[in-house]
């Protein structure tokens, strides 16, 4: 925990209707393109914004690994999993970013959204993500831009640039396949596994 960590009290936030249009998950699934039966990491997953919406596009023969270290997150997305029509694909996961507890070689794909900007150990992370990946594996990373003033979002001395992450992935040696803005204020990165 840091003092960038999301409180829990602000999840109403992450659960925003107005989120829905100018964050829509269809724009950011699309860009990742996830097929069914994979198996998808989502670490720092909150409330499952994203989870959700990636547990319907893996279907049943695929899981989602829903990762946070704060088990109110945790407990709220537990929540909304026991509504009716709730997707049943989906694993709640205590577990630190650079710790996940997850098996090696596990995952399709690992999604960080809104993560990036709180974590304090990027490389260990990193580390954590490769060990995570099954050959041909991807990390997709969304987080707020840094040229867009806020609210919403965390304060300017928060945030990471594109650039900035560009380059932090490029020294850890991640191939990065795609770079764009997504919704109204936030970027996606998508990146390949290092080749060593
Ligand atoms: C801003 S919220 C984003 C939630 C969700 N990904 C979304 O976009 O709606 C960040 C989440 O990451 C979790 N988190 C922060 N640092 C973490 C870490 N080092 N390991 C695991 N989870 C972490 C927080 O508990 C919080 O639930």
């Amino acid at each position: 925990m840091n003092e960038r960590t999301f409180h829990p009290r602000d999840a109403h936030r992450l659960e925003d209707p107005e989120r829905l249009k100018w964050l829509p998950p269809e724009e950011v699934l699309a860009r990742i393109g996830p097929v069914s039966g994979m198996t998808i990491a989502d670490v720092g997953t909150g409330t499952g914004y994203f989870a959700l919406p990636f547990a319907t596009a893996v279907g049943s023969r695929g899981r989602i690994l829903a990762v946070d270290f704060q088990k109110e997150m945790l407990e709220m997305l537990r929540e909304k999993l026991s509504g009716s029509g709730a997707p049943q694909n989906v694993v709640l996961v205590e577990g630190e970013a650079r710790r996940t507890t997850l098996s090696g070689n596990s995952c399709d794909l690992v999604f960080m959204s809104n993560l990036w900007h709180e974590l304090d150990d990027e490389a260990g992370v990193l580390l954590e993500v490769k060990r995570l990946l099954r050959p041909g594996g991807r990390l997709a990373i969304l987080d707020w831009r840094a040229d867009v003033v806020p609210p919403p979002g965390p304060p300017a001395a928060h945030r990471v640039s594109r650039e900035n992450l560009r380059q932090v992935l490029s020294r850890h040696g991640w191939p990065v396949t795609h770079a764009g803005n997504a919704g109204k204020y936030s970027y996606l990165l998508i990146a390949g596994l290092p080749a060593i």
